[in-house]
Order: structure tokens, then C-alpha cells, then sequence
């Protein structure tokens, strides 16, 4: 009896040796161990044995039948691993090789889109939310609301387009609508519809009638906001400093805080870069617009003033663009020129980041 075991272990092992991938192991198994396989009978068999027999017999098949289960589950993980070898060893990826680009490598993000990723980056990490409101404003909010009132000679300084209405038509009233001049009215717009403590940035094209080499009768700003109930100029300046360090990427920014006047805001600054920042060493580059908003226009949206304080900064998107990046000629930017795409603007892969670099 013990003979034919050894041989039905030997002849087993030799079939599960023998097989070449794991359909063939799986009959192999089936045959041996399946409810008909070889194993499995000699265990029905069992029952008209003598109990002597039984016993005895019975402990072999059993350890055989756990052997031959031990040698099919090696084999099994041994075709496994071979098969995964031979997979990676055809499915082989170089991760040294450059990308291939195709189609995307033709696209070009235009530099002012690129610029206002960098800044919204830089605000995002001071704790900044981005805000939009319409190119077409309604004159209470482009001006009234921001502290101009009509006849106010700003108005005259601005250069406003504004939109033909059946009213101003019939010369009976101004129209209501301009393109807006700047991004201040997202200042109203934000402060009517959230609660302090509010710090937003907002970008967006702006519309004056001039048009030089320096001024596009459409060009773009970024409005910063910052209302809660202690802010002060200090942190204005701070935020400010930190933003031209991180987007200029130098260690030191030497600036210039100009006083000046702006309806909207009380005291108001212009602000001015020293130049070398950008290798222009000894000249001074105007950038921005800013000031502690003005109580009146706190008040014009619903807040109380003697609750609430703040500021505001407005810059010239399209100016730091030309800065930092070298682009001589304003209107090139808008001229949708794509050899001027081609030589100043950035891969989509560009994308800012302030771990990984401003200009990519
Ligand atoms: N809106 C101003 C302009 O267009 C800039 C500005 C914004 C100034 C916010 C102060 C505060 O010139």
C-alpha cells in the first residue's frame, strides 16, 4: 500500500514539476485533489477498510494529500512570479526618456495669464481668496459706491466708455453701465455680499479710452481687499513686500511708498519698485495703487466703519507682466500675434508654484 503512495507522490510531483503555466498546474490539481481526483477516491475509499487499516492508511493519504497541496501552491507562486517577471521585462518603461508632448507642446499660455498664476499662488498662500465681478459695471458701483460721485473730476481721469442705453439714448439721464475702469468695484461687490473678516483678490480686464505704447484701451488689474476689524497699513505693507519678494524672486525688494490721493481710500499710496529687482538698477517702477479703504465706502456697503477697517491695493497686471518678464511694447500684448506667443509665452506644464518656482 505505502509503495503505490510513494509512486502516486513521485508520478504528482513529477507532473507538477513538468507544468508549464498555471492552466496546466490547475488540471494537475483537479486530477489529484478535485472530488474524482486520484487523492480524493483513495479517501472514499477508506470507509470499507478494516479500522486497523483505516488508521493507518487513513494518516498517510492524509499527509500525502497535504504534501502534494504544499508542492501545487509553490509551483503555483513560482509560475506567478516568472509570469510577472517576463511581463515587467516586455512592459519596460524608461523613466530617463523626455516626454512626448505632442499636441500640447503648440499651445502657449499667454505671459498675463501666466503672471496672474504666480500672484493668485503667492495671495493664495498669505490666506487670500480669489473674486470676480463683470467686465460691464453699473456707474453706482464702477464709481458712487467707491466714494466718486457724479461730477466728481475723477470721473473725467478715468476715460470711461460708456454703454448707450435707451435713457442716455434720449439724452434724459447718464447711462447707468460703463465698462468698468478698474477692478475696485469687486471691492463693493465683496464687501455688500460677505461678512469681515475678508481677505480676496480679484482679477479682470479693465477698459479706458487711450491707447499709446504704454495704454491699450483694454488692459488688466488686480485688486487686493483686506476688511476685518484691526488691519492697518503696517500689514498692507507687509503683504506687499512679501508678494513683490516672492514675485520678483529675490531675497530683497527695495520699495517706495508715494503719497497720494484716491477717492476710495484714506491715507493712499502709489507704490514704486526699485528696478534692479529686474536688472535695471537706479530706476523706480510705479506698480500699484493702495491705501486704507476710505469709512465712506465701508459705510456705502452696509458695514459699520466704526467696526470695520481695511485696505486695498490695485495693480497693473499687464506693467508687471512687461517687468518681469522684458516685454518692450504694451500693445504687442493684446495684438494676438502668435510668433509673440511663441516667443513670450509658457508651456501649460508651467504651472507656479511657490515650492517648485515662479517663472517654471
Ligand atoms: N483703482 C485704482 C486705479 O485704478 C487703484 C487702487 C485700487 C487704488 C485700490 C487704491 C486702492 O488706479
Amino acid at each position: 500500500m505505502s509503495n503505490d503512495l510513494n509512486a502516486l507522490e513521485a508520478k504528482l510531483t513529477g507532473e507538477i514539476a513538468a507544468a508549464a503555466d498555471l492552466g496546466v498546474l490547475d488540471a494537475v490539481r483537479v486530477a489529484a485533489l478535485g472530488k474524482k481526483g486520484t487523492i480524493s477516491e483513495l479517501l472514499s475509499g477508506l470507509g470499507k477498510m478494516a479500522p486497523d487499516e483505516r488508521k493507518s492508511f487513513g494518516a498517510a493519504i492524509n499527509t500525502l494529500k497535504s504534501r502534494v497541496a504544499e508542492t501545487l501552491d509553490a509551483r503555483k507562486s513560482a509560475l506567478e512570479t516568472a509570469a510577472l517577471s517576463a511581463k515587467l521585462a516586455t512592459e519596460r518603461a524608461d523613466v530617463t526618456l523626455p516626454v512626448r508632448l505632442g499636441g500640447m507642446a503648440d499651445g502657449r499660455i499667454h505671459p498675463v495669464s501666466q503672471v496672474f498664476d504666480e500672484i493668485a499662488e503667492i495671495f493664495a498662500d498669505m490666506g487670500f481668496r480669489i473674486a470676480e465681478g463683470p467686465d460691464i459695471e453699473s456707474d453706482d458701483l464702477n464709481f458712487t459706491k467707491l466714494n466718486i460721485p457724479p461730477e466728481h473730476p475723477a470721473r473725467q481721469m478715468h476715460d470711461t466708455f460708456y454703454l448707450n442705453t435707451p435713457n442716455s439714448a434720449h439724452g434724459t439721464s447718464a447711462s447707468p453701465f460703463v465698462l468698468r475702469t478698474h477692478t475696485s468695484p469687486v471691492q463693493i461687490r465683496t464687501m455688500m455680499s460677505q461678512k469681515p473678516p475678508i481677505r480676496i483678490i480679484a482679477p479682470g480686464r479693465v477698459y479706458r479710452m487711450d491707447s499709446d505704447a504704454t495704454h491699450t484701451p483694454m488692459f488688466h488689474q488686480i485688486e487686493g481687499l483686506v476688511i476685518d476689524e484691526s488691519t492697518h497699513f503696517g500689514h498692507m505693507k507687509w503683504c506687499l513686500e512679501e508678494f513683490c519678494k516672492a514675485f520678483f524672486e529675490v531675497e530683497q525688494v527695495k520699495m517706495r511708498f508715494r503719497a497720494s490721493h484716491f477717492p476710495f481710500t484714506e491715507p493712499s499710496a502709489e507704490v514704486d519698485v526699485g528696478a534692479e529687482a529686474i536688472g535695471k538698477p537706479g530706476q523706480w517702477l510705479e506698480i500699484l495703487g493702495c491705501g486704507m479703504v476710505h469709512p465712506k465706502v465701508i459705510a456705502n456697503c452696509g458695514l459699520d466703519p466704526d467696526k470695520y477697517q481695511g485696505w486695498a491695493f490695485g495693480m497693473g497686471l499687464d506693467r508687471i507682466t512687461m517687468l518681469k518678464y522684458g516685454i518692450p511694447d504694451l500693445r504687442d500684448m493684446f495684438s494676438a500675434d502668435l510668433r509673440w506667443l511663441r516667443h513670450y509665452g509658457f508651456s501649460a506644464f508651467d504651472v507656479p508654484t511657490l515650492a517648485g518656482g515662479m517663472s517654471g
